[in-house]
This record gives C-alpha cells, structure tokens and sequence, in this order.
C-alpha cells in the first residue's frame, strides 16, 4: 500500500524524502532518512561550507551510515561560472559514487538530466505550478515535487490540493512538498494522489539534525500562525518563525532593493547578493550558534510537530499509521 510510482522508481520502501536543507542536511540526518526507508537527499553546499567535509570524503562517509539510496540536490540557479563548475564536478562525483537521484530546483535542470539519463538514473525538479512544470517537463525530468504554500524555505502559493489539481494531468510522479508535519498530513497527502511526500521541517527537529535546540524547541513550540514569508534574507518569500526580531525588522525589503530585485538589469545581482548574505548567515548560525538575530526557516507543518524524535522513530510512525488508514495505492 505503500508502494507507489516514486517508490517504484526509486528503489525505497516508503514514499518520503528527507528533502535538502541549506544548513540543516547534516550527513548523519540525511543517511538516517534512507537507512529508516526513506530516502535522504544530500544538500551539496551545505555538506561542504556548512558541514566542512571535502564533497567526495562527505559522500563516502554518509554510505559508511547507510547502503540505502540516496539523492543530490541541485540549485541549477546560473548564479556565476564558478558555481556552475562546482555543480557539475560535484554531480559528477555524486553519479560516480552511485547516487542515481536528483532533485533540481530554480532553473534549467537539461543537464542534469543528460547526466542522470546518461547512467539510468532520475531527475525531480522542484515545481510552484503548471508553467514552471511545462517548462521542467519539457527537459526530460522524471517528476515533479510539487512546492506548496505551506513549505518551508521558498514556498509556493497554491495549497497541496490546487497544486495537484493543475499538476495531476502531466503522466509523472508528482511528490507533495510542504505542510507535511505528522501522519495525518503524510495520509491526506497520499489520498489527494501524490506519490511521496518531501519533509523539510519535520526532520529538523530530530535527534540526528545537528541544529541548536532552540531552533529544534521553537519548532516544536510553534503554530502555524507562527510562521511567516520574510523577503528580508533572500530577497524572496521565505517561510521563517516569527521571533521578537523578525517582528522587529519586518518582513519586506526596502522601496531600493524591491527596485532592483524587480529589474531587468539588476536582479541577477541583488540576488546574488542576498544568496551570498544568506549563505554566510545560515552558516554563521548552524556552526557558531544562535544570535537574537537568527532566522529559523520553517514551515506550516510546525502544527503537527511536538516533539524531537529520532528519524526512524518518526517514519515508522508514519507508515505504521498510513498501513492502517490509507489502504489503496497510487
Ligand atoms: C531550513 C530549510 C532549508 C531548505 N533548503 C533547501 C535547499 O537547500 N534546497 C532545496 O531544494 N530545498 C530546500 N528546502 C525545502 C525542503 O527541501 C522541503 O521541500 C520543504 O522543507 C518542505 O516543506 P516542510 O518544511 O513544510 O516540510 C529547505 C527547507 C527548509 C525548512
């Protein structure tokens, strides 16, 4: 019953990601998801900058945690040529180290596709709605993980149902991402006809995410009223918690910075710019603990979590649940 289109192609036993999280895919987090079933997707930047492991000793360690499959993630974002090659020498590593999954986000995913194609492997990109889904479709990706408006880090705008709705008549896989918080959101989920579900926050507060625990706690304390879209750390929407300085700073960038986010000459760079900034910040926070100035990127799933629990803990919870209340299959 659990065993569906995504779980199929990829090789797993259930239908769940540990999706990628800049800082927070500590390797130990992400071999922990596919060790208990899932599957972990490793978060380059953050294994190398964050995490300080040489990219191809960082994989290595991970497969010592687990034989399981395991998936890359791939901002194919063209933010500069250096970035770009970087990419590409560490997919090419990953497909040598025998990952044969990847999800792409914010770009042309062509090549990575060509990549994957190349050894049989399988391509998802991160998707809002049905014109980014053409345009990803139309570059050979395997399926689509569907972004909702209740994820966490850049979040969508149509809720889980909507955006299954306006997805559901291309013939791939389609994965729910967002909102996502206890068993009940990982049913609904499945009944409404995604394939799998991509968890963001859920994992954060685990015993294997190597967060502060005040991050992990004020996960676990807050409701979803809690949460809010900042455009002030990347220049766009990001679901954050509201502490006292995300109310104190506000949520929207100033009338100079909208300007040149918005134009055609500059956005390039003022995003480069606030994905710079943010880059340092999340690993300023992760690495040298917390400041009263920290964000702490979540999402509406923040519900349904109560507790920090270990990683299997949490799945087996899922699945035990799913066995009983969702008896057909996708
Ligand atoms: C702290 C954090 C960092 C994230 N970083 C990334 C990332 O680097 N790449 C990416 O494709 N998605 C990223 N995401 C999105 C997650 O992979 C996932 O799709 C999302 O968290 C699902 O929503 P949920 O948090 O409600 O479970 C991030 C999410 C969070 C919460």
């Amino acid at each position: 019953m659990l065993e569906t289109a995504f779980t199929k192609q990829i090789g797993i036993r259930y239908p769940i990601i540990c999706g990628a999280m800049y800082p927070c895919s500590n390797p130990e987090l992400v071999a922990a998801a596919s060790e208990a079933g899932a599957i972990g997707i490793i978060q380059p930047l953050s294994l190398a900058y964050v995490h300080g492991y040489d990219f191809r000793a960082g994989l290595r360690y991970i497969k010592q945690l687990t034989q399981k499959p395991l998936g890359i993630n791939i901002i194919v974002e063209k933010s500069s040529k250096t970035y770009e090659k970087r990419m590409q020498e560490w997919l090419d590593i990953a497909l040598d180290e025998g990952i044969r999954f990847a999800i792409t986000a914010l770009g042309n995913p062509a090549w990575v596709v060509q990549k994957l194609h190349q050894v049989n492997g399988i391509v998802y990109h991160d998707v809002t709605n049905r014109s980014w889904a053409e345009k990803a479709l139309d570059k050979g990706v395997d399926g689509l993980i569907c972004v909702n408006n209740r994820a966490g880090g850049h979040a969508g705008t149509l809720s889980p149902e909507e955006l299954f709705a306006e997805l559901q008549t291309f013939n791939v896989p389609l994965v729910c991402s967002g909102g996502v918080g206890d068993e009940e959101d990982f049913v609904k989920a499945l009944k409404i006809g995604y394939a799998a579900v991509q968890m963001g926050t859920r994992f954060i507060a685990t015993k294997e995410c190597r967060e502060k625990n005040s991050y992990k706690n004020a996960i676990v304390t807050a409701n979803e009223e809690d949460i809010v879209l900042t455009e002030r750390v990347t220049g766009i929407p990001l679901s954050v918690i509201k502490t006292p300085y995300v109310e104190a700073v506000g949520t929207k960038v100033g009338c100079i910075s909208r300007c040149l986010l918005q134009h055609r000459l500059t956005k390039r760079w003022m995003r480069l710019w606030y994905t710079l900034r943010s880059v340092r910040r999340f690993k300023q926070m992760t690495l040298h603990g917390g400041t009263s100035k920290d964000y702490w990127q979540a999402g509406k799933s923040v519900h349904g979590i109560h507790a920090v629990e270990s990683v299997q803990d949490i799945i087996e919870r899922f699945v035990t649940y799913a066995s009983m209340k969702a008896p057909s299959s996708h």
